[in-house]
């Protein structure tokens, strides 16, 4: 799997996501041989840079965070086909000079008229940027070339701007030419859920409302939200996390078996789970959502979320949202599943816990059993990935005493192959036109559909001065979102 020739177009070159993820992940690519030899980048920023300024801005951005070795040669070969176009994302001689830049491309450096563009740019320019390369003629591809648009979260901040932006994208390129990243998709451990599920015979007859109590699925950040003020504030987690990231993750576990594994079979099954979810009715029973407030995490002095720069110390946005779903299906009737995420938490760790039935006697007396919870399947999705089993086991000693005990797959013990970090996973599929690991409009809208009503209620709570709960930097979260569980005799698992 080596991308044919072709280049990709970067907008918003100084932001973190480029630097942290994008050219990092390039350069990965270029030097695990990956990309054609040659390969394009171009850079287009409102920055007064020559090619070389921009050449500086990866360099360094790949000494800083590429996971891979720094090869001289690698990099020459790669960065003699980097360029920049400098300009505003509304100006058409920028976009001309756009335009003959990739011309150029495609005689120096066999690009062959494929061409990507990558938006990592605020949403609010997505239109303009769109509009342009549909103009200048960047956005149609020919018969033997390709060109195509991939666009970073969030889809939107609602449904109606979720179908405005996916309206104007299908309007400019072709359909199969927009690529929507859901960097999650790109997880070696969330590829895994399926293998897991579906080339494996003991947990598929299990995984239904017989054996499966609830399902918590939990993303949680012991960092807050660092310099990302200005794209933070007035999104919030649910937003952030629980519309793309969550919502993936519940649909994978969720769904039928798919009838292959490719994109189209793929998607009409994520898309039959989340057209059926369910909001419970009384939303201020079964959602939580907080803002961090100053404290002590890792054994520094952090600031709280609205003493932060750049935020507003009247900010309602949360840093931690929970939210009870239900799914309306044969399968997954009466079985709540519950999401939650946030940021300055106990500890970094994603995870999806299938929680089982009790089971339905124990012969053993109620003593013995004191200590025995429920059987649990935890997902570990990062750090420490890997699958746990949790189930009760006799205690040794002389009497009938069983406790919990866990069984664990790590991937560490197992493969001695490393994961590809999800950026170079997806920019790599994307140049080879392999949908499978991209969420289409579809499913950005269902997901948006579910989340709408919640996001309007915790407005409604705001201008009636209900705000988001204060919690504790380094906890778990308000206790509203332990209340919310415990109304259902629950209790959230502490990772
Ligand atoms: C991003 C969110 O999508 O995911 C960030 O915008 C969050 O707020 C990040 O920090 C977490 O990604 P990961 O891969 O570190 O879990």
């Amino acid at each position: 799997r080596i991308a044919g020739p072709c280049g990709l177009v970067l907008f918003g070159v100084t932001g973190d996501l480029s630097r942290k993820k994008v050219m990092p992940a390039i350069y990965d690519l270029a030097n695990r041989g990956l990309l054609p030899p040659g390969f394009a980048l171009t850079g287009f920023a409102r920055r007064d840079w020559a090619d070389q300024d921009f050449a500086q801005v990866v360099h360094d951005a790949v000494k800083q965070h590429s996971r891979t070795e720094f090869r001289e040669e690698v990099w020459k070969q790669l960065s003699e086909g980097f360029r920049f176009v400098p300009g505003d994302f509304d100006d058409d001689v920028a976009f001309d000079r756009l335009r003959r830049t990739i011309e150029e491309l495609d005689q120096v450096r066999g690009t062959g008229g494929n061409h990507a563009f990558y938006l990592a740019i605020p949403p609010r320019f997505f239109g303009d940027v769109v509009g342009q390369l549909k103009e200048h003629g960047l956005a149609g591809a020919t018969a033997d070339t390709w060109r195509r648009v991939v666009v970073e979260k969030p889809f939107g901040h609602d449904l109606a701007s979720a179908q405005e932006l996916n309206g104007l994208l299908d309007s400019a390129f072709p359909d199969g030419s927009v690529f929507r990243i859901d960097h999650y998709l790109g997880k070696e451990t969330v590829q895994n859920i399926l293998a897991f599920r579906f080339a494996n015979t003991m947990f598929e007859p299990i995984w239904n409302s017989n054996y499966v109590d609830h399902v918590q699925i939990t993303m949680a950040e012991d960092v807050g939200i660092g310099g990302r003020a200005g794209y933070y504030d007035g999104i919030g987690a649910a937003r952030d996390v629980i519309q793309n990231h969550l919502m993936q993750l519940m649909a994978l576990v969720a769904m039928e078996e798919p009838t292959s594994f490719d994109a189209a079979a793929l998607r009409i099954e994520k898309q039959k789970v989340l057209a059926s979810v369910v909001l419970p009715r009384d939303l201020s029973r079964h959602t939580a959502r907080g803002q961090y407030a100053a404290g002590w995490a890792g054994g520094e002095k952090v600031l709280g979320f609205r003493q932060e720069d750049g935020i507003d110390p009247k900010s309602t946005t949360e840093t931690f949202a929970a939210v009870k779903l239900g799914i309306d299906s044969r399968r997954w009737a009466g079985v709540p599943f519950y999401l939650r995420t946030g940021k300055r938490l106990g500890r970094r760790v994603t995870e999806v816990a299938v929680v089982f039935k009790r089971a339905p006697h124990l012969p053993f007396g109620a003593s013995s059993t004191e200590e025995l919870t429920q059987n649990a399947l935890v997902i570990r999705i990062q750090p420490d990935e890997g699958i746990t089993t949790r189930f009760g086991s006799k205690v040794p000693g002389t009497a009938m005493e069983i406790r919990d005990v866990n069984m664990d797959f790590a991937y560490g013990g197992s493969f001695t192959e490393s994961s590809p970090e999800a950026y170079e996973r997806l920019i790599l599929d994307m140049l080879l036109g392999d949908p499978p690991l991209f969420p289409r409009h579809e499913e950005v809208e269902l997901s948006w559909r579910i989340l709408d009503p919640v996001l309007d209620h915790w407005a409604d709570r705001d201008d009636s001065g209900r705000g988001p709960d204060d919690y504790a930097s380094g906890g778990w979260g308000p206790a509203s979102a332990d209340e919310m569980l415990a109304r259902d005799g629950r209790t959230w698992r502490r990772p």
